[in-house]
Parts: C-alpha cells; sequence; structure tokens
C-alpha cells in the first residue's frame, strides 16, 4: 500500500477470523493483534495503539475522547460491530478520523438467535435439559414441561429495521402475526409480512412475543422499563438482541419473580459481562452471553467487512460502511479552510460552511 513512503500500521484488538488478518497483510499493512483473547483495559488499547495509523476495535472497546486524545496518530477505526454505542462519533468527527460498522452481514444471525431465544423460553428448554442432565427424566409425562404456543399469536417488533424485519419475516414460518413499534414505516416489512405498524404502548399490550431491535442511543436507555412491561399480558415473553441498556434489567427480573410476564430470553445485559443476580436465579430466564452474530460464517464475514473498511481508510478512501460521513466533509472543509481545496471546481476563498453532504463556500 502507497500512502506517502510510510507503511499504514494498523491495530487489531483482539484475535478475529484469520481471513480478515490476511487480508489486511495483503493490502500493505503492517499488523499488530492483541496477543491476548481478553478485552483491553482503556490504557493497554491506547498503548497498543501508539504511533499506529488504524485499529480494527470490537464492541468491547471503549472508543472516546479520552482515547483519541490519547492515540492522535489514528485517521481510521473500523468497527467489527454493527452497534456502535461504544464509539463517540463526535469526538472522532471533530478529529477527522473515519469510524466504520459491519451492517448487514450479520442481519440472519442475529434474527436466527431471536428466534432460538424465544423458542427456547417459550418451550422452557434449559429447564427441561438440566433436569435430563441431573437423571430425573423417569418417564415421558403428560404434565412434563409444558411450555406457551405460538401459532396464532402476535409478534410484536420494537425497532423494524434489518434484523428486527428479518425477525418478522421468519415468523410466517410458526404461524405468528406480526405487529411492530418504529419512528419509521417500514413498507418492505408490511408488504411481504401483512406487518402492522402501531404505538410502543399498543404493541406492548397485544403481542403475545416483543422482541427489541433498536439501537442503543440516549433516547433508546432503558426504553423498556418498569412501566412498559407493566402493560405487557402477564403470559408474553420478551426477547432482547438489541444492547442491554435498552431493557431495565432490575424491572424486568421484579417482573419475572413476580410471574407479570412469562419468561424473557437475554442476548445482551445492561453491565456486560455481568448478569442481575436476580436474573440468574429465574428459572424462566433464558441467559446467554451476546452470540448474536457468533456463527463461524457471520463472524468471519463481520471480520472481513471491517478489514475492507480499515484497507479503503487507510488508502484515504471513503469506508464503504462509514457511519460518520461528515468527516469527509470535514477534511474537505479543513483543505478548503486552509486555501488547498476546491469549491465546484474553482479555487475559492471565503466563508466556509458546512452542509449536510457537502461543503458550501461563501
Ligand atoms: C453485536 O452486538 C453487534 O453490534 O455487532
Amino acid at each position: 500500500m502507497r500512502t506517502g513512503a510510510k507503511t499504514p500500521k494498523v491495530f487489531v484488538s483482539r484475535p478475529i477470523p484469520e481471513a480478515a488478518i490476511s487480508a489486511l497483510r495483503r493490502a500493505g499493512l503492517a499488523v499488530a493483534v492483541n496477543p491476548s483473547d481478553r478485552v483491553l483495559s482503556p490504557a493497554e488499547l491506547a498503548r497498543f495503539c501508539r504511533e499506529k495509523d488504524g485499529l480494527l476495535a470490537l464492541l468491547t472497546d471503549r472508543i472516546d475522547r479520552r482515547f483519541l486524545e490519547a492515540v492522535p496518530t489514528l485517521r481510521g477505526i473500523a468497527l467489527m460491530a454493527v452497534g456502535h454505542d461504544n464509539a463517540d462519533l463526535a469526538a472522532a468527527t471533530a478529529r477527522g478520523i473515519p469510524v466504520s460498522n459491519t451492517p448487514g452481514v450479520l442481519t440472519d444471525a442475529v434474527a436466527d438467535l431471536a428466534w432460538a431465544l424465544l423458542l427456547a423460553v417459550v418451550r422452557r428448554l434449559p429447564e427441561a435439559e438440566r433436569f435430563l442432565r441431573r437423571g430425573r427424566f423417569r418417564s415421558w409425562g403428560p404434565l412434563l414441561f409444558l411450555g406457551g404456543d405460538l401459532k396464532g399469536k402476535t409478534l410484536g417488533i420494537v425497532g423494524a429495521g434489518r434484523i428486527g424485519a428479518a425477525v418478522g419475516r421468519r415468523a410466517g414460518g410458526f404461524g405468528l402475526k406480526v405487529i411492530y413499534a418504529d419512528r419509521r414505516p417500514n413498507p418492505a416489512l408490511e408488504k411481504e409480512t401483512g406487518a402492522r405498524r402501531v404505538s410502543l404502548p399498543a404493541l406492548l399490550a397485544a403481542a403475545d412475543c416483543v422482541t427489541l431491535h433498536v439501537p442503543l442511543t440516549s433516547g433508546t436507555r432503558h426504553l423498556i422499563g418498569e412501566r412498559e412491561i407493566r402493560r405487557m399480558k402477564r403470559t408474553a415473553y420478551l426477547v432482547n438482541t438489541s444492547r442491554g441498556p435498552v431493557l431495565d434489567e432490575a424491572a424486568l427480573a421484579r417482573a419475572l419473580r413476580e410471574g407479570r410476564i412469562a419468561g424473557a430470553g437475554l442476548d445482551v445485559f445492561e453491565n456486560e459481562p455481568r448478569v442481575h443476580p436476580a436474573l440468574r436465579r429465574l428459572p424462566n430466564a433464558v441467559l446467554v452471553p451476546h452470540i448474536g452474530s457468533a456463527t463461524v460464517g457471520t463472524r468471519t464475514g463481520m471480520a472481513l467487512t471491517a478489514a475492507e473498511n480499515l484497507i479503503a481508510m487507510m488508502r484515504g478512501e471513503r469506508a464503504p460502511n462509514c457511519i460518520n460521513a461528515q468527516v469527509y466533509n470535514k477534511s474537505r472543509l479543513r483543505e478548503v479552510t486552509q486555501g488547498k481545496g476546491y469549491a465546484g471546481g474553482r479555487l475559492r476563498r471565503g466563508k466556509v460552511t458546512q452542509g449536510e453532504g457537502y461543503v458550501r463556500v461563501t
């Protein structure tokens, strides 16, 4: 790779599928990988990133202002995740650093896991499995491990983006009707599944199974809390494969313990890797350690997508999955401000304002 005379140096914050490391090396980057398969502390991450041009980071890495200030050489960060609540995009943009994510490649794996959790909690699979392993299976029983029914029930999807819609598309196979709550309508989902868009309170009151698929933002933190859970049916199930803090875990634990809802399937937690102790004791909570995208094909696809984005950034090209696109205006803004840029084909001086998707020189 040629970006000036220097070989760009990148750091990968944890061992990831080898195909992606090879792709980075083939692209001419000098690649260093975290030698231990564990999350690095912020200080360790900053130390490993010293003098690096690029970072391939994971959802467990905190990319905040402090980190960015500690590593002034960074000029591109590729996240190997679709969710990016761990990255301060405004701080990255302010420093002219593009950040990318990996949308699309993990949609089906996460949708499958949402269904796996729903089926597991509705049919009490973990409880039944523990029972068998403890040697307590003496005979088939007419009342043994009776679970809930799905056919003819209503699935409520909170957040009908890529993953939420993929969960909705699978509902037909199990005979569920679909409703969804989202700020924006999803006409494709409505057309394919007959889904109806409703308000969040209406969804919570009507759904037999509620599944969460919103990104974590200041507006979605504890989107589902005590009041929302109280709107749900006593027979309803709740699944979360989005981000832990979208759901108030203490409120959920209380509701499950008091039988105010039937069960929950959780892949994500408010303070990972910690899990609310009350949840760990409840048989009607199925808990798995954030494995929504954990299939060989999906994780390879995510790693390759992240690598592709990082390579583009190191070449000074636009990253295909950039999530702070303003950064490109910003670097152009800097060029124009410094008198080096072109606006409308002619070099101009003047007051520079930044708009959405363009730079205006007046
Ligand atoms: C997984 O949680 C992701 O955001 O990719």
